[in-house]
């Protein structure tokens, strides 16, 4: 029986990135479809779930996808509304590629390390990737902050991850290189997950830093988010840090997103949000 991936995007056009993962992850077909909305998503679901006899189910799985985060909950909310007793398919969630990209960062910052008490500093985290990262570190045990050019954005994103996850996390309004430097004031960690191309940190404000051990810059698109932290970096010690740049974290990321693919397939009611992506994360890593 062919295995079947609805790929249920939020955007007008549906991810490749997504769509070609999708394939690599082992999908015999991957449906892609365009402007999901939590009110549209109900007949998809719909055929889904009534095709295929129990046993068979596995074989087909919905991903959820698209830039923003905020109508991709709003999608994976109405698509589990309608499940019920065994009609139901696995579900994966990461738009943004939220989910995959913080649980490879936060897995390699956490890895072989405790990251219980450490201060961390999520830069511009109030992106998918960013709030998704605020919460993992969080659930390691570090003190988290986030920073962003407006106190009323990053404080939003601050109380949706409170809301949902229960985790706290300090905002920080820094629309400045020097006042993003002046956050790092105490930290161990910092995490750059500012948008493709944005620079958020120069090099000397890491390289003299007192407390700072572990850095690590998520954009992949130059300029790098933090200076001199190498695209390739996974571990290398530099100034007395460790670092990992974009690529060091996207190879794990793209790993993972096919290992979770993969495991849609192998049952019929698996949910693949932050937590269980994280786990699938920390049993990569390394
Ligand atoms: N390495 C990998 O494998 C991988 C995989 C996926 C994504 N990524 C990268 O991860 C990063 C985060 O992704 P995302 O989707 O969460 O990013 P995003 O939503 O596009 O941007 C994150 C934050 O950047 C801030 N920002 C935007 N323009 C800015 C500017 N001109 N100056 C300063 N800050 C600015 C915004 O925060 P405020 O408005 O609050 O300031 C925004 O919320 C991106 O660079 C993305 O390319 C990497």
């Amino acid at each position: 029986m062919k295995k079947l991936l609805y790929q249920l995007d939020t955007d007008a056009l549906p991810a490749v990135f997504d769509n070609v993962v999708a394939y690599d992850g082992g999908a015999d077909h991957v449906c892609a479809y365009g402007g999901v909305n939590a009110s549209n998503v109900g007949a998809l679901v719909e055929g889904a779930i009534f095709t295929r006899g129990p046993k068979d189910k596995k074989n087909t799985a919905i991903f959820i996808g698209g830039g923003n985060m905020t109508e991709g909950q709003a999608v994976l909310d109405a698509v589990q509304k309608k499940f019920f007793q065994k009609f139901r398919v696995s579900v994966m969630f990461d738009s943004n590629g939220s989910n995959t990209t913080a649980a490879a960062a936060v897995a390699w910052l956490s890895h072989g390390r405790s990251l219980a008490g450490k201060r961390a500093v999520v830069l511009a985290g109030s992106g998918p990737v960013g709030q998704r990262a605020a919460v993992l570190l969080a659930q390691e045990g570090a003190e988290v902050a986030i920073t962003g050019r407006k106190l009323a954005a990053v404080q939003s994103a601050c109380d949706l991850i409170l809301r949902q996850f229960g985790v706290k996390a300090e905002p920080i309004e820094a629309p400045s290189n020097a006042e993003r430097g002046a956050a790092l004031a105490g930290a161990h960690i910092v995490l750059a997950t500012g948008a493709a191309g944005i620079s958020l940190l120069e090099a000397k404000q890491w390289q003299e830093h007192a407390t700072l051990e572990l850095i690590a810059d998520a954009n992949a698109s130059p300029p790098a988010g933090i200076e001199s932290v190498g695209m390739a970096d996974r571990g290398l010690t530099s100034h007395g840090k460790t670092l990992f740049g974009p690529l060091g974290i996207g190879a794990l990321k793209l790993a993972l997103h096919r290992a979770c693919i993969t495991r849609l397939f192998e049952q019929n009611d698996l949910l693949l949000d932050a937590a269980q992506i994280y786990q699938t994360a920390k049993s990569m890593v390394g």
